[in-house]
């Protein structure tokens, strides 16, 4: 086992305009927690951060659209992310915000720092600008062609697509977001930091530095970037929303978000510290202090260009020594959309899966979007729930659990000499701190999270060939000695699954009663101690600790998703365009009655058609209708509908129809009659 170490473990400070979803637990939270637990349990020192980034013009359009103020809206977002946090077990050590005043101090400090060392170019330049709305677009504010990719919907500052970050006026055929205007170009001054200042470092830093053990992934970006030349970029915005930029001629404008949203990983640090009597600067400015960054894909060139750019700059800052940026997730095959509410969020999981966040984080974990994008189905999501968990893990515990108290009345047996079996069982529990260990290290959640499920399958092979079940009846001895084996692999269990299934591990730990231990066995003592659970000791009596998942639940969640798929078909439906204008008198060609269905019967082997018999007022007709897919004949005898009487009489299938029903569709898209209400209104109009 390695030294401890001093460990600043950063989760990317989410936007405050929305809640958290799964893509953002897989990609950031989950595997962050799993690390920072871990290094926890290893006896190292670590301070887990994160915080709203409350900045930035997606809170402002939201606060727009709504009403409401900016501030209105990252107060409602930072407590129910902070909150679903805690629910979810992500067990950091601060959730700051970037609306706090020490943030806003520490973020002015920092840039007014930069500007006395003289590290920032200031320039007027031309920048887009949208007279109607009298405002100069920045980031999210315009939309154009990404000029590396041709994503046609890049924002000023990124494009989501391919990642790049560029300047806005790189942009091709730009186009305001608020009116839809091509902007204009207006001056205005700005402070840049000078990135191609800061080339040479980064060369030497990240791809001669790091290059073996940074994800190939975020290494392979970040060599792309800085192959493709560093220049300048714009650091202040013109915006009211954000931190007032701190040095003369800065009046009326902000730091851009991001330069203000990392350094909120250092002022959440700081607040930390404070609360906890501890020095901040250990943290941050130690040369052995780690300093990880996990992150989603779409932040790499933040974290690992402009973000240490700036803290060389500063100069008394550690840099990171990893940033282990994730893949995105899909959802049931289609890339996650907050405006299409083609999401599953956090706080609906908590609701609809009360207690069960551990099958949530296992899944993500197995399933994670570590070196590709993948994919999150509900299906998935119940196999590995009730084929692993409640099978393998679940039926493990509760076989030593329930065989303990049924023998010993829940008493740890005294064993007796171990078997060549029981040793190599042993040796391999004792293998498994370093094997997990090893992947952790490397980042690679997956494989740890399928090394720990092979603890538990190690303890289920064990039972299945020893069978204490049977040897109970011959060999009582024997079967102590494999049951004091099994509650050991469990013990170790209750251990190292810790990181990955926290409520799992507290549960399991209550079971085995270790409470009533001296103290609770740590990582390496899996690996270094013969015994984990001594005899005598008396365990508890036990609850599941996973239970099925049955497809109605699994259901209610494919349905939610299917009426978000609905709502988007509605909202983005093409409307005909409207037909030629006609003349009043051919209007007045048609002669409309309102009639009443008096029969109704399916035209024989057609699929679609209905035939019906009308009372018109003038006569009874039959009318061929289409609409068989629609209404069910019993259904609509009896109510009144509008027919244009005088259309030429058709033969359809053999029956003669002699005029037509009128159908209109909902905002649905389903067909309703055009019918009147009692007072000869039809849909709001009336008829004569
Ligand atoms: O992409 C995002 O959600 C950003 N709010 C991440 C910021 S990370 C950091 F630098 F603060
Ligand atoms: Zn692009």
């Amino acid at each position: 086992m390695s030294t401890p170490k001093r460990y600043t473990i950063t989760a990317a400070l989410p936007y405050t305009n929305g809640p958290i979803h799964i893509g953002h637990l897989a990609g950031v939270y989950v595997p962050a927690d799993i690390y920072a637990r871990y290094k926890r349990l290893t006896g190292n020192d670590v301070a887990f951060i994160c915080g709203s980034d409350e900045h930035g013009v997606p809170i402002t359009i939201k606060a727009k659209k709504e009403g409401v103020t900016p501030q209105d809206i990252v107060d409602k977002y930072h407590k129910i992310i902070k909150d679903s946090f805690v629910d979810f077990g992500i067990s950091l050590d601060n959730y700051s915000r970037t609306t706090s005043k020490i943030h806003h101090e520490t973020a002015t400090e920092f840039f007014k720092t930069l500007f006395d060392k003289g590290e920032f170019i200031e320039e007027t330049t031309e920048q887009l600008y949208d007279a109607e709305a009298n405002q100069f677009l920045a980031d999210r504010f315009i939309i154009g062609t990404c000029p590396k990719c041709g994503n046609e919907e890049s924002y000023g500052d990124q494009c989501e697509k391919c990642g790049t970050s560029h300047n806005a006026t790189d942009l091709i055929n730009p186009k305001s977001a608020i009116t839809g205007n091509v902007p204009s170009l207006k001056e205005t001054k700005h402070w840049f930091l000078p990135l191609d200042k800061h080339e040479a470092f980064l060369k030497e830093w990240i791809l001669k530095g790091h290059k073996k053990d940074w994800k190939p992934n975020v290494y392979g970006q970040v060599k792309s970037w800085i192959d493709d030349g560093l220049r300048p970029r714009a650091v202040t915005r013109d915006l009211d929303w954000g931190i007032p930029v701190p040095v003369p001629g800065g009046e009326g404008k902000v730091l851009y978000v991001w330069f203000d949203a990392p350094i909120g990983y250092i002022s959440a640090t700081k607040e930390w510290a404070e609360r906890e009597g501890k020095n901040w600067e250990d943290y941050w400015k130690k040369d052995d202090t780690k300093l990880v960054h996990f992150i989603g894909k779409d932040n790499i060139v933040f974290h690992c260009i402009i973000f240490p750019a700036m803290l060389k700059a500063e100069g008394s800052y550690i840099l990171p020594d990893n940033v282990p940026a994730n893949e995105f997730l899909n959802l049931e095959g289609q890339k996650l959309s907050t405006s299409k509410n083609w999401a599953v969020w956090l706080p609906d999981y908590l609701q609809d899966f009360p207690g069960q966040q551990d099958v949530l984080r296992y899944t993500l974990t197995a399933n994670a979007p570590e070196s590709k994008d993948n994919d999150f189905t509900w299906k998935d999501f119940q196999a590995r729930n009730n084929n692993e968990l409640v099978a393998i893990f679940g039926n493990f515990i509760n076989r030593v659990v329930v065989l303990t108290n049924k023998y010993y009345n829940g008493v740890v047996p005294e064993p007796s000499d171990f078997s060549d079996i029981d040793t190599e069982t042993l040796t391999k529990l004792k293998a498994y701190p370093q094997v997990i260990e090893s992947s952790l290290e490397r980042y690679r959640f997956r494989e740890a999270s399928q090394e720990l499920m092979n603890v538990a399958r190690l303890g289920n092979k064990y039972l299945a060939d020893e069978e204490p079940w049977k040897l109970i009846k011959t060999d009582e001895a024997r079967t102590k000695t494999i049951m004091f084996v099994a509650l050991q692999i469990a013990s170790g269990l209750a251990t190292l699954c810790e990181p990955f299934l926290p409520f799992t591990s507290t549960k399991l730990k209550n079971i085995l009663c270790y409470s009533t231990l001296n103290k609770e066995t740590t990582w390496t003592e899996v690996s270094t101690q013969d015994v984990l659970l001594p005899a005598n000791h008396t365990i508890g009596k036990g609850e599941l600790l996973f239970s099925k998942i049955e497809d109605e639940q699994i259901q209610i969640q494919l349905n939610k998703l299917e009426a978000s798929k609905k709502a988007n078909e509605a909202a983005n439906k093409k409307v005909e365009p409207q037909k030629d204008t006609i003349a009043f008198d051919d209007f007045t060609k048609l002669d409309l009655r309102v009639g009443t269905i008096i029969e109704a019967e399916k035209m024989p082997k057609a699929k679609k058609l209905l035939v019906l018999k009308v009372d018109t007022g003038i006569d009874i007709r039959t009318i061929v209708s289409g609409i068989a897919e629609s209404f069910k004949p019993e259904d609509i005898i009896g109510k009144q509908v509008t027919v244009l009487v005088n259309l030429a009489p058709r033969a359809l299938r053999g029956v003669e129809s002699e005029g037509m029903i009128l159908m209109t569709e909902n905002a649905e898209g389903d067909l309703v009659f055009v019918n009147p209400d009692k007072t000869g209104v039809i849909n709001g109009l009336p008829i004569s």
